[in-house]
């Protein structure tokens, strides 16, 4: 079998994924004219010809600008329902999506409103295609202290459909120490702890995540290959690390695929993952993002398999359910090698 039909069947499991990053530009037009909004681009292929950024906050900028036509609970449902789809067609059977409740409570939009629409896809998927989820819900960390607090306040009507709190947005000079109390209280309330870290932000983000937010992820990661004892450490306590290349690319975290230092993170036993980040924006659901760092830097079936069954085993699933999913993809690799 072919390395990308192999890469689009075996089965998968995403941990990396803004659900307000896999907004796609033809549902944004479609979002934005039922609800009677303006978008600043006259066409879909004008809306897609300004996603060429520099930087995270280039990105930022522009993402956070899309999100203003979602409205109503059913806009958040489109949305959520559409990347299931993706799901379906790529064979995601688990994902853990994030969410940023700020960037919509700030326009007015209740906390409700946003979950509820999200959480109704995250049931209907389940019941319709058997695809698993978790939801983490992610501070935004250019705001305040004050704002996450809020936040976590706003949630505690639907603790029961939150499984992990995270922290995206700006990194640099908004580092993991900011947020320690308010990582404290959502732990203090049987909440799991995510945070992006390394990905512009220096290793020394990463050691903060690990030390003051006790999480059990760190997202992207990239920059932690600065510093040898962090490396010794992530790979000692086993902790997973959720990659994400083709957002690499886009963002100039790296200058080109072949420079990537995913292959390095596998080599050295690091628990590297593939995720997709922003699929809408960066050009690429798993399966693209996984066929680009496959031939960039010359991956075989193996390094797939092991990059599949990591994110498995680093996911908030259950011991049994992993295993399940482990085994089952161990038995796709063994009769497609
Ligand atoms: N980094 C930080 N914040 C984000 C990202 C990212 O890649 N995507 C959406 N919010
Ligand atoms: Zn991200």
């Amino acid at each position: 079998m072919e390395i990308t039909k192999f890469i689009k069947e075996i089965p998968k499991c995403e941990l990396h994924l803004h659900i307000e990053g896999s907004f796609e530009p033809e549902l944004m037009f479609k979002i934005a004219k039922r609800n009677n909004i303006e978008i600043p681009y006259e066409t879909v292929e004008e809306l897609k010809s300004a996603y060429q950024f520099n930087n995270l906050q280039e990105f930022l900028d522009i993402y956070y600008a899309g999100c203003k036509v979602l409205i109503h609970e059913q806009d958040f449902y489109d949305m959520t329902m559409a990347y299931f789809l993706k799901c379906k067609e790529q064979n995601v059977v688990h994902c853990e999506i994030m969410f940023d409740p700020q960037t919509h409570t700030a326009r007015g939009i209740s906390f409700d409103t946003v979950i509820n629409g999200i959480h109704r896809a995250l049931t209907d998927a389940e019941k319709k295609f058997g695809i698993t989820s978790k939801l983490i819900m992610s501070f935004l960390r250019h705001l305040s202290e004050e704002s996450a607090f809020e936040t976590l306040k706003s949630a505690q009507t639907h603790l029961d459909k939150i499984t992990a709190v995270g922290l995206d947005s700006s990194e640099v000079g908004n580092p993991p120490s900011k947020f320690e109390r308010v990582f404290a209280k959502a732990i203090s309330q049987g909440l799991r702890t995510v945070a992006h870290a390394g990905e512009e932000g220096s290793d020394q983000y990463v050691t903060e995540a690990l030390d003051l937010l006790q999480v059990s992820r760190i997202d992207h990661g990239n920059r932690a290959l600065e510093d040898d004892a962090l490396i010794r450490r992530l790979i000692r306590g086993e902790v997973p690390l959720t990659v994400c290349p083709l957002s690499n690319l886009k963002l100039c975290v790296v200058d080109d695929l072949r420079n990537h230092p995913l292959k390095k993170m596998l080599e050295l036993g690091l628990i590297a993952t593939v995720n997709s980040d922003d699929p809408a924006y960066f050009g690429g659901y798993m399966k693209e993002n996984l066929i680009a760092i496959a031939e960039a830097l010359e991956l075989t079936k193996k390094d797939i398999f092991q990059l599949t069954i990591n994110a498995f085993y680093g996911s908030f699933l259950d011991a049994k359910s992993k295993n399940k999913h482990i085994k089952n993809t161990r038995e796709f690799y063994n009769s497609h090698k």
